[in-house]
């Protein structure tokens, strides 16, 4: 028995050396960590259990490795079960061959059998070039596998190193994607390739580093400074969110009073209504204890996104940000909303909607881009979604944004709005134009006419009464009360029981 045991523990610390001890040091040399190091700063201390340490894809001989350059298995983050897999890079580059793609394949199963996170650290040269046309299968069966998994538990990726070609693609289907700044990567195809193709010189940084995928592309929502940072954040996001679609996020006790009142929210809208305020500052008054979890930060700054707790009940949060192009919706703001309240519609999670929009942002590029199809998306998942939604306009609510962000029209369960809020077809200055514009041209005192009839129209159309006696508002409210009033509405909406009727699936415009 001795000699079977001293069999399996050299094995095992065989395994454990990946690519071996040259291969580790060289990626420590780059400032990234091993697979398992990574795998041991995600989960609670000691709790990591390993699947499929002795697989090799049913292959022996040379160059064969234990494990076949990726470690999977499960573990705890705040004593939740979550799957993990995490590709070694000193293991052929991390790239990924058919054994490879069968470990990944058989954690997801297992995370989608036993409805829990899935977590992804990528660190990956792409298809194994030695396996040809099998890493290819091994591919696709991971896409499938992150598409029947969509909906059912959430899906993470981390991007810790160079993701190239099919290592892009399986990331990209997940509900979130983490990257590290100065050591991540992810392109279709890399600068060489790029450069021979259409001459364009470009570093590695410029086209695929964690900047430009979290503020331009918007393929990233979080970048974090060392991959210790990344870690850290993903263990905070997985606190906010449920195990799987059938289940409820964690409810967690706060020390938060759930009457707290604030009467800085009273005077927090500037008496001008053309000057902008930061909306994040009344979603930090609002939620528990300020902790606001943005979710692409540094993408589409117009809108807000993110995830906090009421009373201790996990929200999904979207804001118009009047700091950000006067909170305008335009097409990257469009689609980034839009993914964020159908990832909440999936899960459960309800939505709290803050409205201060004056409209879609005009302009030829806009209209070209196809702000259209694109603006379309966030009134689509806006209208199919069935969790509470609660909905608070903070000033202005005009023309198509009104309907599209959240409002009664769209199955708004409770829609509430501070006294200034102005909610109308357009704005006055717009609309004086088009109502009065030959009175304006024959006035001999154009711009006290101007502001006279500016004045009419806000008294008339642009507050929330008009809106209020139709019952397109439930109340009107005093700032000051925001917390308390939305935390009663999303307790009375708790057991809320709403569907679409039954079909395959939507035509959300893509
Ligand atoms: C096999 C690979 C590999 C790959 C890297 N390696 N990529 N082995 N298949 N795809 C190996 C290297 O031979 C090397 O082995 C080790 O991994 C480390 O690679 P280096 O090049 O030394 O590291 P680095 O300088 O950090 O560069 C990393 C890299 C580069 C940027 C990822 O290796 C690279 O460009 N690789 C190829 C990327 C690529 O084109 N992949 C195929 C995409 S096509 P040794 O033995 O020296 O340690 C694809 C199709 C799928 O993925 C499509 C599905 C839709």
């Amino acid at each position: 028995m001795e000699e079977k045991l001293n069999r399996l523990r050299e094995a095992r610390a065989e395994a454990a050396l990946g690519g071996g001890v040259a291969r580790i040091e060289k990626q420590k040399a780059k400032g990234k960590l091993t697979a398992r190091e990574r795998i041991e700063l995600l989960l609670d201390e000691g709790s990591f259990r390993e699947l499929d340490t002795f697989a090799t894809g049913g292959r022996e001989g040379d160059g064969v490795l234990m494990g076949d350059g990726v470690v999977t298995g499960y573990g705890t983050i705040d004593g939740r079960i979550v799957y993990v897999f995490s590709q070694d890079f000193t293991v052929y580059g991390g790239s990924l061959g058919l054994g490879h793609a069968n470990k990944i394949v058989k954690v997801m199963d297992l995370a989608m059998k036993n409805g829990a996170p899935i977590i992804g650290l990528n660190d990956s040269g792409g298809a194994r070039i030695q396996e040809g046309v099998v890493s290819l299968a091994g591919y696709a069966d991971i896409f499938l596998k992150n598409v029947l998994a969509s909906g059912v538990v959430p899906q993470i990726s981390c991007i810790l190193g160079p993701c190239a070609g099919g290592a892009v693609y399986s990331p990209a289907m997940t509900d979130f994607v983490f990257m590290t700044e100065g050591s991540s990567y992810m392109f279709v195809t890399g600068p060489e390739v790029v450069r021979s193709v259409t001459n364009e010189e470009v570093s590695s940084e410029e086209l695929g580093g964690a900047s430009t995928h979290n503020s331009k592309s918007g393929v990233a929502h979080f970048s974090g400074a060392s991959e210790e940072h990344v870690l850290y954040l993903v263990r905070k996001l997985v606190a906010f969110l449920p195990s799987n679609n059938l289940d409820g996020s964690p409810k967690l006790t706060t020390e938060d009073d759930p009457l707290r009142s604030d009467s800085k929210l009273d005077t927090i809208i500037p008496d001008n209504p053309n000057k902008p305020y930061d909306m994040v500052e009344i979603i930090q008054s609002v939620v528990d204890q300020g902790d606001f979890m943005q979710v692409h930060e540094h993408f589409a700054g117009n809108i807000v996104v993110g995830f906090a707790r009421m009373n201790g009940q996990t929200v999904g949060v979207v804001a118009n940000q009047p700091q950000v192009l006067a909170g305008v919706l335009d097409i990257d703001s469009s689609t980034k909303a839009a993914r964020f309240v159908r990832f909440c519609d999936c899960f459960n999670i309800p939505i709290l909607t803050f409205v201060d929009v004056p409209g879609f942002l005009p302009g030829v590029n806009q209209e070209h881009g196809g702000i259209i199809r694109h603006g379309a998306k966030l009134l689509f998942a806006y209208a199919e979604a069935t969790v509470p939604k609660v909905t608070l306009i903070t000033r202005k609510a005009y023309g198509g944004a009104y309907d599209v962000m959240s409002s009664k029209h769209l199955r708004g369960d409770i829609n509430l709005a501070w006294p200034g809020a102005e909610i109308a077809v357009m704005g006055p200055e717009g609309a004086i134009n088009i109502l009065h514009r030959k009175e304006l041209l024959d006035s001999e005192d154009p711009e006290g006419l101007r502001s006279k009839l500016v004045e009419d129209y806000r008294e008339k159309f642009a507050n929330p009464y008009v809106a209020a006696s139709w019952g397109y508002l439930d109340d009107i409210i005093e700032p000051s009360e925001s917390r308390p009033r939305i935390i009663n509405a999303l307790e009375m909406l708790r057991n809320k029981r709403d569907t679409n009727p039954p079909k395959k699936h939507g035509n959300i415009p893509l």
